[in-house]
């Protein structure tokens, strides 16, 4: 009966939470908040608000490297709504996608059904694998996820041969950014939301746009494409360029994920970060492979998410009584991504996440399993 299994307190990790998004918030952040008191609750217009999105731009810019002419974009609404101002904005008629899950399937879903585009074409595999990048023969914009969430699959960031000039190369980030080492000059258009590497809460998505990127924006705002207004990037440009959004953020969001920024700049930047993702990672695949009862999902060690671990169990163990004991104590969010439907244990290893918690949260685990049996 899982009901009567009790974890010993002192082999519990200090913080709970190792969810894929929403994810850790670090108690410093929270005391952000605490200090920007007389910023929470003011104008979005005027210059205290506008100093923080212009310190959440600039922190960006730095923390990337960001090449010349890049800039960093934002709006509301998160991944999921600047989907739909890509394919407003962004494709000129043909969008070519790598599917490798749920999130670069719903991109891909938002192309192919746009009335005003040739059909995408999108490459698909089975999941806890991801297609191989091929020249698309019309294709003026290419799409992936660096991580797509739903299955612990990583994709590197490169600008894929032989496709057209003046394609566009566009890629979700929203959990791999922060997290994961990337050179931005090999993206057109990076984008992410901020609940995951960067501790904050959903609503808001961020981006770096090239200046290809740039000038396609304005080429499909000077055509006779209509574009709803909320969606619209040449808005978002012109917004960003004045440290606003379109329309009103979260000040909370904007303030957390600015102190975000700034603790990994001052302990050594993106090359930290990936560092130690990678190091909490590499702890939780290792223990996976060396288990009696568990193995990596995904199978090609350079396909593995440093920051999304995913976790098959065998049968005789079942994945949801483990991830229900571990939330009666207070160790949250390790369930599988729903759709998935596998006997599995997802656990994020996101920069704010301590590496010596992941190590906790296995101790944990083994101490389940060996409670069950
Ligand atoms: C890779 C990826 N893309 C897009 C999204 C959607 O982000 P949002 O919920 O902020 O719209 C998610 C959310 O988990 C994600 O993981």
């Amino acid at each position: 009966m899982t009901e009567n299994i009790v974890i010993p307190e002192n082999i519990l990790p200090v913080d709970g939470r190792f969810g894929a998004g929403p994810s850790k918030v670090r108690p410093e952040q929270v005391d952000a908040l605490v200090s920007a008191q007389n910023i929470l609750g003011t104008s979005h217009r005027q210059a205290p608000v506008k100093n923080l999105v212009g310190s959440v731009r600039s922190g960006l810019s730095n923390l990337f490297g960001l090449p010349e002419g890049y800039e960093v974009i934002l709006g509301t609404g998160g991944a999921t709504s600047f989907w739909d101002s890509a394919t407003f904005n962004l494709v000129r008629s043909k969008a070519a996608h790598l599917s490798f899950g749920e999130f670069g399937s719903k991109f891909a879903a938002a192309t192919d059904k746009a009335p005003f585009l040739d059909p995408s074409e999108i490459a698909t595999s089975e999941p806890g694998t991801r297609p191989d990048f091929a020249a698309v023969s019309g294709a003026d914009i290419y799409a992936w996820p660096q991580n797509e969430t739903s299955t612990g699959v990583s994709a590197p960031v490169v600008r894929p041969e032989g496709i057209d000039e003046g394609a566009l190369v566009v890629v979700d980030a929203t959990s791999a950014a922060g997290g994961m080492a990337v050179d931005a000059s090999e993206a057109d258009v990076y984008y992410f939301s901020p609940q995951k590497n960067f501790a904050s809460d959903g609503g808001l998505w961020l981006s770096f746009f090239s200046p290809a990127a740039l000038e396609r924006v304005e080429e499909i705002a000077a055509s006779d494409r209509w574009i709803p207004d909320s969606l619209n990037l040449k808005t978002a440009v012109d917004n960003s360029r004045k440290n606003q959004t379109y329309n009103t953020p979260s000040l909370a969001n904007l303030v957390m994920l600015d102190n975000q920024i700034s603790w990994i700049l001052d302990n050594g930047g993106l090359s930290w970060a990936a560092k130690r993702t990678a190091r909490s990672s590499d702890m939780v695949y290792r223990w996976a492979e060396a288990s009696e009862f568990a193995r990596p999902f995904v199978e090609r060690p350079e396909d593995r998410s440093t920051v999304i671990t995913t976790v098959d169990f065998d049968d005789a163990v079942d994945a949801a009584e483990v991830a229900k004991v571990l939330r009666s104590h207070g160790v949250v969010d390790t369930e599988p991504y729903r759709k998935l439907g596998r006997n599995q244990l997802r656990i994020a290893t996101f920069t704010a996440i301590d590496p010596d918690d992941v190590q906790a949260l296995l101790t944990c685990i083994d101490e389940v399993v060996a409670q069950m049996a």
